[in-house]
């Protein structure tokens, strides 16, 4: 049976990425690699709107992250962690490890950070080193408002460095990484840039390039000034990914054909139906409105629907889609729609997903679902043009 994958990633892959991925192996010291790492590269940075570097190391996102905090901070130094569910702990967690003196500046799950309670704590208090922030929170779908969130922090007393978790929004939501401020920020291959797994990207700007030169926290694998040599020489430090190298290079070209505009308002489009289809099957959304992210949707399970008998008769009927992490396990599902995606394979799914509802002897109006999806998606992008 054909499945229906809509997790918050890995998200199905386009047929010219798969196709590009079962290319034979290339030499990573020749000029043929040297092609594929600058134009992958380039097309990243335009992306993601800035003209300093991006790094692809192979690993996952959260290799990412922890590149991120080993390349710019020290162990002691005061870091800040804005976290409003899970992914934001696994920052704070890794700084920590590595020996930074975290504080967290917590917000409750469901809810994104409020930039102006950011301003205030950040003027109580001594000054941070760095802030780290999720731009998009996979784990309860909300979306920080990142654009007012990094002003703040630049503002703040010390001038912290302001480093973004931007794995599951990334190339699908509204991102400007020098106009907003953001020194370092971080992505992953599997997400809305439609590869498989295996590619960490990173882009670091001249902030926290210049920061890198004096932090000390222990590094080697994810040395920023080792994939900076290399770089040089069109290579990176060790055997990369290439599989997934190839992929990401498609996924990119895609996304620069589509427009960056485009992409951002195909999503959150998206994104719109699906809260519409999910209301329409008497699902309560989790984020508010105006914090909705454009690439996860998270809804309440209904009262008394245990999650894995529900998503076993889901997975049966050829959906996959995810559950909740941590304190949120059994009480939330989360539907994923980033990268290769359109409103027919989310109304597809909300179809799959009220039916399910009816099999659970809950009421639900599966057809209709999927038409409020469509009617949703149909007048905001007509809307837009
Ligand atoms: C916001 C966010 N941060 C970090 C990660 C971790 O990435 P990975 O699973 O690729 O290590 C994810 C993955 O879902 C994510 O969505």
């Amino acid at each position: 049976m054909e499945q229906n994958l809509r997790t918050p990633g890995p998200t199905p892959i386009p047929d010219d990425v798969r196709d590009a991925q079962a290319q034979q192996m290339i030499d990573h010291r020749g000029s043929e690699f040297a092609e594929l790492l600058r134009e992958t590269s380039a097309g990243l940075a335009e992306l993601i709107g800035t003209t300093g570097e991006v790094f692809l190391l192979t690993g996952s996102g959260s290799g990412a992250l922890e590149a991120a905090v080993v390349n710019t901070l020290s162990p002691g130094d005061r870091v800040l962690v804005v976290t409003i569910g899970s992914f934001g702990d696994r920052f704070a967690q890794i700084a920590t490890a590595f020996g930074a003196a975290v504080e967290r500046f917590e917000v409750e799950w469901g809810q994104a950070a409020d930039p102006a309670a950011l301003r205030e704590h950040l003027a109580s208090t001594e000054p941070y080193r760095a802030v780290l922030i999720t731009h998009n929170e996979t784990s309860t779908g909300v979306a920080n408002p990142l654009r007012e969130l990094a002003e703040v922090v630049r503002a703040a007393p010390g001038e912290p460095l302001v480093v973004v978790d931007g794995i599951s929004g990334l190339g699908a939501m509204p991102f400007e990484m020098d106009a907003w401020g953001v020194d370092l920020v971080v992505s992953a291959s599997q997400k809305a840039w439609m590869a498989s797994p295996g590619i960490a990207i990173a882009a670091v700007g001249e902030r926290a390039r210049a920061a890198g030169e004096t932090a000390r926290m222990p590094r080697f694998y994810w040395d920023f000034a080792e994939a900076r040599a290399w770089a040089g020489k069109g290579q990176t430090p060790w055997t990369p990914a290439i599989t997934v190298l190839y992929g990401l290079r498609v996924g990119i070209g895609k996304l620069r054909q589509e427009g960056r505009e485009r992409t951002w308002a195909r999503h959150a489009a998206i994104a719109r139906g699906v809260v519409a289809g999910i209301e329409h099957l008497g699902l309560r959304p989790v984020a508010p409105p105006e914090h909705r992210s454009g690439t996860v949707t998270a809804a309440w399970l209904p009262e008394g629907l245990e999650w894995a008998p529900f998503n076993a008769a889901m997975r049966e009927r050829g959906l996959v889609i995810a559950g909740g992490q941590g304190k949120w396990t059994g009480r939330i599902l989360r539907f994923g729609h980033m990268g290769d995606v359109g409103i027919e394979e989310m109304a597809q799914a909300l179809e799959i997903m009220g039916g399910t509802l009816r099999d659970f002897d809950r009421d639900a109006d599966p057809s209709g679902a999927a038409e409020a999806a469509f009617a949703s998606f149909t007048a905001e992008t007509v809307a837009a043009r």
